[in-house]
């Protein structure tokens, strides 16, 4: 099998992050036999000071011929005052429309052997495994109209709107995956005061009949946001649109200890897009210092999504457990240990070798 990946590494931490990931990917494909080629482009704010753009014309071409595109993170403050369409982000928001994947699968997981990270108790965060499906090309993101007003008293507006059609495609996606899981879907909204919210909670509830199998029950987000606090055990699956899962995306790493854990695919679309949660964290962009777990998992979930090998998207990420185990630990996860903390680098050649020594292991173990 061949896979033709487009890499974005993009500002900031994101190219210190997504050289590691690239490096487990290549390894663990190539312990399955996949043939993978990398294609390098620009976006976000390298693309707006060497192309004048932060989405060119050749970045956007390259990732519709390939299979997947792996990204790093965009955005920086010397960007900050420019007009939101010239904007770092925008070339990320416009990646994801022209690749057209609407579902965005965003895990967090309590590893055990990171569980000092978290804020939150031990006894809290125990076992929780969530998964957050993101609808990612509608609602307020996307909907016209918006902009600003002048005037005697100058306003700016955006539009929240939800088709019917756009949450049915990622309520099943949300229903699939939970069938993989533990059979439970947690539908997010605020339908007590929104018109979408509440077309969003009929939709969803008129799906779940194709699901008789799956569990599903319905949160406003503010109660929601407390619950993954206090309770991150109780969900499986949280669907949800564009924006509320923006932001319970990034609350929901709080389990894992560290936003920089966190990993996500986009799926549903012509191209699949794989990107860590995380973004470019100028503050330590270009000392070696940044997690690239998250960017790793995004390369296990890439596996999983694009190539179909499930096995080899597991066994990346075992061998991540496995270096959590060790005690090898980013800065960002290392919270005054006593222990060095790694480089980017150092861990992910670590990961590296665990993926190959799990293959190794598993292969043993099914050849006796
Ligand atoms: C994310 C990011 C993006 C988003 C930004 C960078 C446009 O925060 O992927 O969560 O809001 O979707
Ligand atoms: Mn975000």
């Amino acid at each position: 099998m061949k896979l033709h990946i487009t890499v974005l590494p993009g500002d900031g931490v994101g190219p210190e992050v997504t050289r590691e990931a690239v490096r487990v990917l290549r390894t663990a494909a190539d312990l399955y036999g996949c043939e993978v080629s990398f294609e390098e482009h620009t976006i976000g704010g390298v693309a707006i000071r060497e192309c004048g753009a932060p989405l060119p014309e050749a970045t956007a071409r390259a990732c519709m011929q390939s299979q997947a595109v792996l990204l790093g993170a965009v955005g920086g403050p010397e960007f900050d005052s420019l007009p939101a369409g010239q904007r770092p982000e925008s070339g990320l928001l416009a990646l994801r429309q022209a690749l057209g994947g609407y579902a965005n699968l965003r895990p967090a997981i309590a590893y055990g052997a990171i569980a000092d990270c978290s804020p939150l108790r031990p006894e809290i965060i125990k076992g929780a495994d969530v998964l957050i499906v993101r609808e990612l090309l509608g609602g307020i993101y996307f909907a016209e109209p918006r902009g600003f007003e002048s005037g005697s008293c100058p306003s700016a507006y955006n539009t929240m709107r939800y088709s019917e059609a756009e949450i049915e495609r990622v309520a099943h996606v949300a229903f699939q995956q939970a069938r993989m899981r533990h059979r439970k879907v947690t539908s997010v909204d605020k339908a007590n005061v929104l018109e979408t919210s509440q077309l969003w909670r009929k939709t969803v509830t008129r799906i779940a009949r194709e699901y008789p199998e799956i569990n599903l029950d319905h949160m406003y987000v503010d109660s929601c946001a407390m619950r993954l606090i206090t309770h991150p055990g109780s969900f499986d699956v949280i669907l949800t649109e564009n924006l509320f899962g923006d932001i319970l995306s990034d609350e929901a790493a709080v389990i894992s200890g560290s936003l920089g854990m966190l990993a996500s695919a986009t799926i549903g679309g012509k191209v699949d897009l794989y990107e860590p949660v995380h973004g470019s964290a100028p503050d330590i962009a270009g000392r070696g210092i940044a997690n690239p777990l998250g960017a790793i998992a995004s390369a296990a979930m890439l596996l999983r999504h694009s190539a179909r090998l499930e096995q080899a998207a597991r066994d990346i990420e075992d061998a991540i457990r496995e270096v959590l185990d060790a005690g090898h630990r980013t800065a960002d996860l290392s919270r005054g240990r006593a222990k060095r903390a790694v480089s980017t680098a150092e861990m992910g050649t670590l990961v590296e070798s665990a993926v190959a020594d799990v293959t190794d292991r598993r292969r043993a173990y099914h050849a006796v």
